[in-house]
């Protein structure tokens, strides 16, 4: 068995034309996966053995099509990566009623809407892999980031549920928390910000998006078949 070959299988990753999200898509496609990133916008350089549709995650039609529309196309889906995230970051006497709503339903509400409508898929096929990208964020409290930290918990919620309601399908459902990860998201934030992060790890160096591409390939392969509902945090020990 060839570990990381994955041949003949179809890898859907949401927010995969940025970030963590084009190293995964990248990723899976070197390993021989034909690779579909769902995205606002296409990726700047196209990527080999992937295609891009576009779709906004959180908006619960779209998904539902774009569920159907690849399934008709692809003819099966093997591993979904709930990766498209936003951030609006502020202390939480300042955040607006849109900064809450538009994190918490592209972060929380796009993996639902993805696991919804792609479960039917999962159980009649008998198998399946879904990753959800959370953040250290989501299993700690960090100043202004209520929106975010909240929308990233409530990822390691819908995890643990669904690892156990697709467990006898044989679906495979895990977490994946990163910590700071050089990216168009966080490259935005002030420097005392991000040197701070850095100084949080224990080797004083930041992640690169492909650091976390690795976890989420590790998660998706035959390896981690009796691994679920786990959340794994790729942070270099940030956390601790
Ligand atoms: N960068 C970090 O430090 C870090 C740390 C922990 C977790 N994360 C999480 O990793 C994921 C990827 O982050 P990134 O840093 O690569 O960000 P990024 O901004 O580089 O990429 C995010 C992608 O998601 C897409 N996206 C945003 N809203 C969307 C929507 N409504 N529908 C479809 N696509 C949408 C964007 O267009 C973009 O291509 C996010 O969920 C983020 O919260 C990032």
């Amino acid at each position: 068995m060839i570990a990381f070959d994955f041949k003949n299988q179809v890898a859907v990753i949401t927010g995969g034309s940025s970030g963590i999200g084009l190293a995964t898509s990248k990723l899976f496609a070197a390993c021989a996966a034909r690779v579909v990133c769902v995205d606002l916008k296409a990726p700047a350089e196209p990527v080999e053995r992937a295609r891009y549709v576009e779709a906004d995650v959180s908006n619960f039609d779209q998904v539902h099509d774009c569920v159907g529309n690849i399934l008709t196309a692809e003819k099966r889906i093997d591993c979904l990566v709930n990766n498209a995230g936003i951030s609006r970051d502020t202390t939480i006497w300042k955040m607006t009623e849109n900064q809450w709503d538009a994190v918490l339903n592209v972060n929380l509400k796009g993996a639902f809407n993805f696991i919804h409508h792609l479960a039917p898929h999962f159980r009649e096929k008998n198998g399946g892999k879904i990753v959800n990208i959370s953040s250290i964020n989501g299993m700690r409290g960090k100043f202004g980031l209520t929106n975010y930290s909240a929308s990233k918990a409530g990822l390691i919620g819908l995890t643990k549920t669904v690892a156990k309601e697709l467990g006898r399908y044989n679906v495979n459902v895990n977490a994946v928390a990163p910590g700071y990860v050089l990216t168009p998201l966080t490259q935005k934030l002030p420097d005392k910000i991000i040197t701070q992060a850095k100084n949080e790890t224990v080797f004083g160096r930041l992640a690169k998006p492909e650091d976390v591409a690795n976890l989420i390939l590790f998660l998706c392969s035959d390896l981690a078949k009796h691994i679920t509902g786990e959340v794994i945090k790729v942070d270099g020990g940030q956390y601790i």
